[in-house]
Order: C-alpha cells, then structure tokens, then sequence
C-alpha cells in the first residue's frame, strides 16, 4: 500500500544512488494507484504542490488541469515521473542553433515512469478532459536549480529564463479555463 511518507523516506535513502533507484521505488508506487489517490485525495485543483524539498531532492505532487500544455523546459537535474491517473503526452526537443527542435515523443498513462536526464527538453501536454496527477522526483532543489533553468516560449521556441511563477498560473489558468466551460 503507498504510503506518502515511506516513499519520501525512500527517495531520500535512493536519491544518493541515481535515477535507477528512484526508478524503481516510483514503478512501485505507480502500481498502486488507488493507493497514491487514497493518500493525495481525489484531485481537485490543477497545480504542482511540493511535498518534499532538500538540496539533493524534490517530490512534487503535479496535477495537469484538462488539455492544459505546458511549454519546453529543461530541468539541469534528472526527473523520475510516475503518472497514477489520466495522461501526459510529452515532447522531447534538442536545441539546433538559437531555437529547438523537436526530436521525439511519449505518451505516458496511469502505472507508466519515464526518466528523464539533466538536460533533457520536454513539453508537456494532458490530452484528455479530466485532470491528470503525476508525481515528479527531482535530483535536486527544483525551486532552486544550481545551473538556470531555460522555457522556451510555445509560439516562437525562443528560450527565456524558467519562471516558476509563469508556470503556477499557467496553471491556474488552466484549470479557470476548464472551469468556465464546464460552468
Ligand atoms: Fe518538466
């Protein structure tokens, strides 16, 4: 049964031995999803809440609001994602000369974990129209990435400066979004 507390205990144990145990401990988690919502609660507000921040790790509690996009981003620390309801399609880019390219994509449903390394480019898409829940482990302080973190803007692809406060009400605006045409 996932216990919230145990897994962040674990991660904090895993974390010094690299993505593979993180890997590993998520792909557990994600095998009880029932378990993970027991704990979490049935998702009512798009948004990335944190439930554990040091240094050398963050899990955060991601929930996309309904066809909500998030542009590319990179991370400069490995993530492990562990989706335990809807869907996160991801697009992967590499840069090419001052912009980027797209290069790959996956789809990830409930039970499925990626990895992602530290210099990884993703977008993230929920295709669907319910909220989707991911947790997402960080190597790292991912408020407080030791190289900067780049976005690169959805319409141009020209990269900027990561802003987590753009990203929370890309949030919010999504699930206002939703709100509005759901009445
Ligand atoms: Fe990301």
């Amino acid at each position: 049964m996932f216990n919230k507390d145990r897994f962040i205990e674990d991660c904090v144990r895993g974390v010094a031995e690299g993505h593979e145990a993180i890997r590993e401990l998520m792909a557990e988690a994600v095998s009880d999803r029932a378990g993970i919502l027991a704990e979490f609660g049935a998702p009512e507000h798009a948004g990335l809440t944190p439930i554990f921040r040091s240094p050398a790790l963050t899990v955060i509690n991601f929930v996309w609001a309904p066809c909500m996009c998030l542009m590319p981003h990179n991370h400069q620390m490995f993530s492990v994602v562990g989706i335990y309801a809807g869907r996160e399609d991801n697009i992967f880019w590499q840069r090419t000369g001052p912009t980027i390219a797209a290069t790959g994509a996956r789809s990830l449903g409930g039970g499925d974990v990626a990895t992602l390394d530290s210099d990884v480019i993703h977008s993230v898409l929920n295709p669907i129209g319910k909220m989707t829940c991911a947790i997402h482990v960080y190597g790292g302080d991912f408020f407080a990435p030791p190289t900067p973190r780049s976005e690169w803007d959805h319409e141009t692809l020209s990269e900027r400066p990561w802003n987590v406060e753009r990203v929370k009400s890309l949030f919010r605006e999504a699930e206002a979004r939703f709100g509005a045409s759901t009445g």
